[in-house]
């Protein structure tokens, strides 16, 4: 059957291809370290699953939940916002539900704007953000994001015409692929540019938690001015091990939530209110298991750097996030390098070009395997000699 023109320019998975040589490999019987993929392989902590246990028992959760969302669910959301960031947020206004923030991430450029309008994103970013990009039929530039400035995005090096008609801009700290982590400096410059452009601005906090060296990753919401420019879209999926759970929220400007929350109430009928029930409980219950799971992710980030710097591999520590942004050698591409890897070491890693054109030179490393397996990983890679 012919699909809408609007399928047809839907962009490629990149990943696809990554996950079916891994999975090729792993059908041979080999012992593959998989490393490039996203997701959380710790459990979801067993006080979250005891809530939606009993929210599931209860016939009032069988029912439509209200389409915006349970209201003790946005009090909880605004709650967290205050305890953890010191952010006053309205929850009725200032807080939208969300399918987790990949759909946040999809629906607003739909909600927002207009065929052909420009979006800004960053180079490497989030592959998702193009979904909604191409689904919204709208146009983007790049901001390159280079090591030398930190991977943040230089405002001032856009050309002019761009800062002009961007209407929408992503970024994403501490950020997926390269780790990097924003300070609060750089989000009152992005405030600043946001007024001076009148560009809106959505922050994806996906990996908030998850700042390493006893660094707290800021929110872009305590920035002065921060409501009044743009909103910042937080996922369970990371800090509680919620990934398969799909819930997440998004607060701030409440013109743009209030696009969000109309977009949705088209779609969907928010979320299982026994989801919602243990999104409360992860929000509001002890945070013990998120400082354990940073302590997790901290430990295995610091054998993996201490490895590859025992056998000459260069490589920058990330200070925030799951991800290492590895450099690669001399002589390859970044696909013939996770090729290679994949090959010679059994080890899978996502080639950076996948990111985005900025992302050529890299490889990016999940810090989603026991500490071990990533000794030995680097191991492998020892063998090849290529440090
Ligand atoms: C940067 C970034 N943003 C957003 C998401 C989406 O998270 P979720 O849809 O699970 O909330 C991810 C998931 O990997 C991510 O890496």
């Amino acid at each position: 059957m012919e699909l809408s023109n609007k399928m047809k320019k839907l962009p490629k998975q990149f990943f696809a291809s990554l996950v079916q040589k891994v999975g090729a490999a792993v059908a041979e019987g080999r012992d593959v370290i998989n490393l490039g993929q996203g997701n959380p392989d710790q459990p979801t902590p067993p006080h979250i699953v005891k809530a939606l246990q009993q929210s599931a028992e209860n016939p009032l959760s069988h029912k439509y939940s209200l389409f915006r969302g349970l209201p003790e669910f946005k009090q909880a959301a605004a709650d967290f916002y205050k305890r953890e960031y010191n952010v006053d947020l309205d929850p009725e206004t200032e807080v939208a539900i969300l399918f987790g923030t990949k759909v946040g991430l999809v629906e607003l450029p739909m909600a927002m704007l207009n065929p052909g309008d420009l979006m800004l994103l960053p180079d490497p970013g989030y592959p998702d953000y193009l979904s909604g990009i191409a689904l919204a039929e709208v146009q983007f530039e790049t901001m390159p994001l280079k090591p030398e400035n930190g991977f943040l995005p230089d405002y001032d090096a856009l050309p002019d015409e761009v800062k002009e008609r961007a209407k929408l801009l992503y970024i994403n700290y501490p950020n997926n692929p390269t780790g990097a982590v924003a300070d609060s400096a750089f989000f009152e410059k992005t405030v600043a540019f946001a007024k001076e452009h009148n560009i809106a601005i959505s922050h994806d906090f996906a990996y908030a938690a998850i700042g390493f060296d006893g660094e707290r990753p800021p929110s872009f919401l305590q920035a002065e001015g921060a409501k009044e420019v743009g909103i910042e879209m937080y996922t369970l999926s990371k800090t509680y091990n919620m990934a398969g759970w799909r819930v997440g929220f998004a607060v701030g400007n409440a013109d743009m939530i209030e696009a969000i929350n109309l977009i949705q109430d088209h779609l969907f009928c928010s979320l299982f209110p026994a989801v919602q029930h243990a999104a409360i409980a992860a929000l509001t219950e002890s945070q013990e298991c998120v400082d354990e799971l940073v302590a997790l992710y901290e430990g295995r980030r610091n054998a993996l750097v201490e490895e590859c710097h025992r056998i000459g591999w260069n490589v920058e520590a990330p200070k925030g996030s799951f991800f290492a942004w590895l450099s690669v050698p001399e002589g390859y591409s970044s696909e013939q390098f996770a090729d290679l890897l994949l090959e010679k070491a059994d080890i899978a890693v996502a080639p950076g070009n996948g990111f985005g054109e900025y992302g050529e030179g890299y490889v990016r490393a999940g810090l989603l395997v026991d500490k071990e397996r990533l000794r030995e990983g680097v191991r492998r890679i020892e063998k090849l000699k290529l440090f």
